[in-house]
């Protein structure tokens, strides 16, 4: 069974990412440092594989550690979901983000040149793209400048990959573009456990349905949308981890020293209001919201052009919107110790 190692595994995309990869026959093995994921997720992983999943407590900034894991197991390939993500945390610690974000990058590409591991997949983020002036964006809508550390440092890091290539190494690398992760697994074993008051949208919903949070602020409705508040393309956690098992088979069949980058989107768009109408609707619950001002840094509308994952890689989005929330309140309610 070939032996897939996912960095940051335990968290919210890693771990049903972990789930994909049994599903498709190979073995996930883990490592994390569980700064942005709880040991409890675990549980839930291994109780929806019917099996332990390995692994280690480890950080990628440790090369020690990380070579480490690499003596032990023999790896076909990487998933590196690893970073720090936080947007309005990295205007705050800027030089914490590009530490971690880079540094560990690094380090994974040196000890994967090391041992003769060849295919990566990497966790980009649809945040390169900035305020598109052509929507929906293609993989070849120009970058702009970043709204943010967290950003610039996905940037970086997707021209680090560019430039490993360029330099002639006979790795295999797929960069993914993601929208907006939302969801959790239909059995509710798993999903997204946000630290201290949720920055993203869904977890602050279903936390003020759940009576956590007294109310939502909408940020913004002047935008120049069709009801005035951003949009946005929300993409099922589950749909986004199918997405990396596709990428690893298709890089698996090309020639060494290759590159190539996909956007991972449902290829709609949908406002704060449309998410919290939807939501309204699956839960049965009246979310109590305001309209406050506008969030700096928030780019006004952004969905993905999915033409060429669903091409070249066979690829595209199977939950809607309403999946997507239904499975986040199913989850919420979980966590928050209700029957649904
Ligand atoms: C979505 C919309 C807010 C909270 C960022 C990163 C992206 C990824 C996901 C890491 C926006 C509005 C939100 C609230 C609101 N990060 N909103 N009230 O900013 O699109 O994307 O997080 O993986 O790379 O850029 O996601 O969920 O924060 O916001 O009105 O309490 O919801 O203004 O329009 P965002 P988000």
């Amino acid at each position: 069974m070939k032996k897939i190692l996912i960095t940051g595994g335990a968290g919210y995309i890693g771990s049903h990412t972990a789930v994909a990869l049994i599903n498709a026959g190979f073995e996930p093995v883990i490592i994390d440092n569980f700064s942005n994921s709880e040991k409890s997720a675990l549980a839930g992983l291994n109780k929806i594989c019917g099996r332990e999943i390995t692994c280690y407590e480890v950080d990628c900034l440790d090369r020690s550690g990380v070579e480490k894991v690499f003596l032990e197991n023999d790896f076909s390939g990487v998933i590196h979901f690893a970073a720090s993500k936080a947007v309005g945390e990295s205007t705050r610690l800027p030089l914490k983000y590009y530490a971690n974000n880079i540094d560990s990058l690094l380090i994974l590409l040196e000890t994967m040149s090391k041992f003769g591991v060849k295919d990566i997949v990497f966790s980009s983020s649809c945040t390169v793209y900035g305020q598109p002036k052509e929507l929906p964006v293609t993989e070849s809508t120009p970058r702009q400048d970043a709204e943010s550390p967290y950003g610039n440092t996905k940037k970086i890091c997707e021209d680090i990959l560019r430039d490993f290539i360029l330099s002639g190494v006979d790795s295999r690398i797929v960069a993914l573009r993601y929208f907006n992760p939302v969801g959790a697994h239909p059995s509710s074993e798993i999903g997204e456990l946000p630290i201290g008051v949720p920055a993203n949208l869904i977890p602050f919903v279903t936390q003020t349905a759940a009576g956590i949070r007294e109310k939502i602020t909408v940020f913004g409705n002047d935008y120049d949308t069709t009801d005035g508040t951003c949009v946005r393309d929300y993409i099922h956690v589950m749909d986004l981890a199918d997405a990396h098992v596709k990428a690893l088979a298709y890089l698996s069949v090309q020639k060494l020293n290759f590159y190539d980058i996909f956007n991972v989107g449902t290829g709609r768009g949908n406002t704060v209001l449309e998410v919290i109408q939807t939501f309204e609707k699956v839960s049965g619950q009246k979310l109590n919201y305001e309209i406050g001002p506008r969030r700096s840094g928030d780019i006004e509308k952004v969905w993905a052009n999915t033409d060429k994952i669903n091409k070249v890689l066979g690829w595209e989005a199977k939950y809607s919107l309403e999946d997507s929330l239904r499975d986040s309140w199913n989850w919420q309610m979980k966590l928050s110790g209700k029957k649904n």
